[in-house]
């Protein structure tokens, strides 16, 4: 019988002593009501909540989790590295390695930069492209998430306007808007940030135009600035490669993160011979971006990424459970928007503005043992088999049935309710 007593206790004790309960994305104070939010255990693709319920889960640890939770072959090398060295006074040579490893890999990418977040990386490419010629303007795609700095965490508090004082914004997919923001930029303008495909929160998912990717491509060339796609989140599961080799265009630099060592800490910018001198012109470090065991896992992680079908595999995973949920929803009256690649799919409700019922959905859908989210794209991994899919299945058939009795009494959210009005 599902319980959330020790959550609840534990959410009591975080109250006092940890801001807000808990912070960032990991937060649930947007996610439905009783969902978790302490977790004792994962493996495969299963996580355990501190009550000791299973889910399986479609989050994947917002994205690290590529290959299953706890792989043996990572855990080992893992193990391995951590009884030799991880973080002393210089790096391992195993950096070399993950350089070689990954600029193998990325077709653009002729070196390669450690750290350990995604926010870390796309500062680095930040900085690279005002160091590249000196200019300052830096496009972004509306709505695109790339980290929580000052210059493009999504919510005000803490940031003052210079912060912002030489982003221009352009609408995803558009290649007029896209040339006009690099017309607005003049002679100043340093770089293009480019989100592998359009994330939006709460949002439709975009897959991206090959005549806009080109279109960056071209102005970034005729202005001598730097492009720079942000593969943290789509990086691996659109291709083993930049994501943006699926539409033929290759940027200078691009920032990696989260599945790069399957759990483990590290991020990485990689980029081409024309960004190298900006590259190395930057001061940028970090206590723990040297450290050995995350890149001994990033080397297993990417060894694993070029020598088994992950991607194949996450790809029909994932195309079933889109399948199976449209199919489901509309056997119970609803209809579903399952956009985004299928081994990053966001569902959304049709006609459901407030959200009531995806939130009944999915909370009715955890309490049942699967975790998904009701307004973020979700995440494959290659653990998960045809049972794990034919389970979630048959928790959320259980789940439409629950909202349909309950549809006119589900209620919004009230913090996503004054968040989608601010
Ligand atoms: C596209 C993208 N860029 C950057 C980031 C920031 O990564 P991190 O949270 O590891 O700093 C994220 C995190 O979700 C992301 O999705």
């Amino acid at each position: 019988m599902w319980s959330n007593e020790k959550d609840r206790a534990l959410r009591e004790r975080a109250a006092e002593v940890i801001p807000g309960g808990m912070y960032g994305h990991q937060s649930t104070a947007l996610l439905p009501e009783d969902y978790p939010q302490f977790f004792t255990r994962a493996e495969g693709t299963r996580i355990t909540d501190a009550d000791g319920n299973e889910y399986i889960d479609f989050m994947c640890g917002y994205g690290p989790n590529l290959l299953g939770y706890g792989h043996p072959d990572i855990a080992r090398v893992v193990a391995e590295q951590q009884a030799r060295i991880d973080t002393s006074t210089g790096p391992s040579p195993l950096i070399v390695d993950l350089a070689e490893a990954l600029t193998g890999m990325i077709s653009h990418a002729d070196w390669a930069m450690f750290c350990k977040n995604g926010a870390d990386a796309t500062m680095m490419g930040l900085m690279m492209a005002r160091a590249y010629r000196g200019k300052r303007k830096v496009l972004l795609a509306k709505n695109a998430y790339h980290g929580s700095m000052p210059w493009n965490t999504p919510r005000p508090g803490g940031v003052v306007a210079e912060d912002r004082a030489h982003f221009i914004y352009f609408d995803y997919n558009d290649p007029q808007a896209l040339t006009d923001a690099v017309k607005q930029a003049g002679d100043d303008l340093a770089g293009i940030f480019a989100a592998p495909f359009r994330h939006d929160t709460f949002a439709d998912q975009g897959l991206p135009d090959a005549e806009y990717a080109r279109t960056a491509r071209r102005l970034a060339d005729e202005n001598d600035a730097l492009l720079i796609v942000d593969d943290v989140r789509a990086g691996f599961r659109m291709a083993r490669d930049c994501s943006w080799e699926t539409v033929g265009v290759r940027p200078d630099l691009s920032c990696w993160g989260k599945v790069l060592g399957n759990g483990q800490p590290i991020s990485a910018i990689v980029g081409s011979n024309r960004a190298r001198e900006a590259a190395q012109s930057i001061f940028v470090t970090g206590s723990y971006w040297f450290s050995a065991v995350p890149m001994a896992a990033a080397i297993e992680t990417l060894r694993l990424i070029r020598e088994t079908d992950y991607l194949e595999h996450i790809t029909m995973i994932g195309d079933q459970f889109r399948k199976g949920l449209v199919e489901q929803a509309a056997d119970f009256g609803f209809a579903l928007k399952h956009t985004g690649p299928s081994t990053i799919p966001m569902v959304l409700f049709e006609e459901d503005p407030d959200f009531k019922l995806g939130y009944g959905f999915c909370r009715a859908a955890m309490k049942r043992g699967v975790y998904m989210s009701p307004y973020h794209n979700m995440f494959m991994n290659a653990a998960m088999t045809r049972t794990d899919i034919a389970d979630t299945l048959e928790a959320t058939g259980a789940a439409f049935e629950d909202i349909k009795q309950s549809r006119a009494s589900l209620k919004p959210l009230a913090a996503l309710a004054a968040l989608m009005e601010a």
